[in-house]
């Protein structure tokens, strides 16, 4: 299936509005499906899978009866039309989540819907991604415009920035802003990885006192994303104008007229609102925390390359384009970086508490060999603080939060198992090193309920 196929599937079932709501039962997690083979025509979904199958259950929400016209084929111990079809339409329904990793056949599953049902052709390729991507940047971007891009060091937005240096050369600019929540010696790191493995010359502008004056006494998580959204833009918007100036007369004259960010689709699906603003799960800073004018197509324009692909997708990429296994196997860091990590206030302090910590856990996660299998790892700061004793002084010091998860997707995850000795050894070393932890605590939650970040 192709990629933009994928999101046409996706607003289908956004528009249906065919769902009953009656908020009595919450079921996440693991469930047995039942397979109830109907006739030829509806049994196609469930082709080839026998009786039973474990999937991922995850929803409040849950069909109460049939709609006209449908049978069921498929059904849990809690929901009686976890699987549904149109006796005559190739229409159907699950109320799993065969999308997820959780549910170990689902690409089977959306194999027979996609291409035995609907006849899609099994025809896109990664490796045909890379030219058919640059021919796209070059077609939209013609020859003339120059593209401003936001560059973290992240996987997404080095394999975004590799794929557009690839189509357009210097007209590419790269900028990475320092908002003053980024982890420790990043940005110095991040310059010099950039320039000598992929020859990009990364231009870092100092914001962190702007980033923070603006987050001052802001708790909210969705407010802190949308502060830190609109930031990123003004700042951009400047860089673009300073960028322009400095063109002037040089062979790449031109207006920078698009702005590059590392999107991928699950960042796109989780900031659609499905049934309002109450249904999205959050506000990614570089999906639904844009400011308006941005979103109406004035000013810079967006250009995403990677908006319909999956994480895994864009690291295949990244290898495919040659590009340092320490860039594209690093664990994810979100945008607005440690401020989600932190939960309420977002202080100069805070922020160096919570970074200092988590510069001790990656590096004794490294020291230990487990980087490469943890999928996402960083310690961050609790609302509350707690009691400890140092020496003959009681102290009322801060909570760490260590997390860690494996997932592929990103939209599902559990929590790395590590030995207990490990994160005995994790905590003494932060309560040891950085002054004011009086705790260290690991999070056992998974995804769902919890998300990766802690906001
Ligand atoms: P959650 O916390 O939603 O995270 O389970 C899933 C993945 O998305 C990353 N993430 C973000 N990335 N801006 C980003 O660029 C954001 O606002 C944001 N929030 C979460 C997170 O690090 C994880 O990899």
């Amino acid at each position: 299936m192709l990629p933009e196929e994928r999101h046409e599937v996706c607003n289908l079932w956004k528009n249906t509005g065919n769902y009953i709501s009656d908020h009595v039962i919450i079921e996440y997690g693991h469930a047995d499906v039942k397979i109830t083979k109907v006739n030829s025509h509806v049994d196609r979904l469930f082709a080839g899978m026998g009786d039973e199958i474990p999937v991922f259950m995850s929803h409040y929400d849950k069909l109460v009866s049939l709609p006209t016209g449908f049978v069921v084929i498929a059904s849990t111990k809690n929901s009686e039309f976890a699987g549904i079809a149109h006796e005559e339409k190739p229409v159907f329904g699950v109320q799993f989540h065969p999308e997820l990793e959780h549910t170990p056949r689902g690409t089977e599953i959306l194999r027979n819907f996609s291409v035995n049902i609907c006849g899609a052709q099994p025809n896109w390729k990664m490796g045909d991604f890379v030219q058919l991507e640059i021919a796209r940047i070059r077609e939209l971007v013609g020859d003339k415009a120059l593209v401003l891009g936001a560059v973290s060091g992240g996987v997404d937005s080095t394999v975004g920035a590799a794929l557009m240096r690839e189509a357009i050369g210097d007209r590419f600019k790269a900028i990475l802003i320092d908002n003053g929540c980024m982890r420790l010696n990043e940005c110095e790191q991040v310059k010099e990885t950039l320039g000598k493995h992929l020859g990009i010359d990364l231009t870092v502008v100092d914001a962190a006192d702007l980033f923070l004056g603006r987050l001052a006494g802001v708790s909210d998580p969705e407010k802190k994303r949308k502060i830190i959204g609109s930031t990123f833009i003004d700042l951009f918007e400047q860089e673009a104008i300073r960028i322009e100036k400095e063109a002037e007369n040089t062979p790449n004259s031109g207006k920078v007229e698009w702005f590059l960010q590392g999107t991928l689709y699950p960042d796109v699906i989780e900031s659609l609102s499905f049934r309002g603003p109450s249904a999205t799960i959050k506000t990614h800073h570089n999906v639904g925390g844009l400011p308006e004018r941005m979103m109406n197509g004035q000013g810079l324009r967006l250009i995403e390359p990677l908006r319909l692909l999956f994480k895994d997708e864009v690291r295949a990429i990244g290898r495919q384009l040659g590009i340092h296994e320490s860039l594209v196997g690093r664990h994810p860091f979100p945008g607005p970086g440690i401020a989600i990590r932190i939960l309420g206030d977002v202080t100069k302090e805070r922020v160096e508490i919570a970074r200092q910590a988590d510069h001790i856990f990656i590096s004794m996660i490294r020291e230990a060999g487990l980087y490469d299998q943890i999928s996402q790892a960083f310690a961050g700061l609790d609302t509350n603080r707690s009691v400890g004793v140092f020496g003959d002084q009681r102290v009322w010091g801060y909570i760490i939060i260590l997390r860690a998860v494996r997932t592929k997707d990103f939209m599902s995850a559990e929590v790395f198992n590590f030995d207990n000795a490990f994160l005995a050894n994790v905590a003494r070393t932060i309560c040891n090193q950085v002054e004011g932890v009086a705790r260290v605590v690991y999070d056992l939650t998974s995804k769902p309920p919890g998300t990766i970040e802690l906001e």
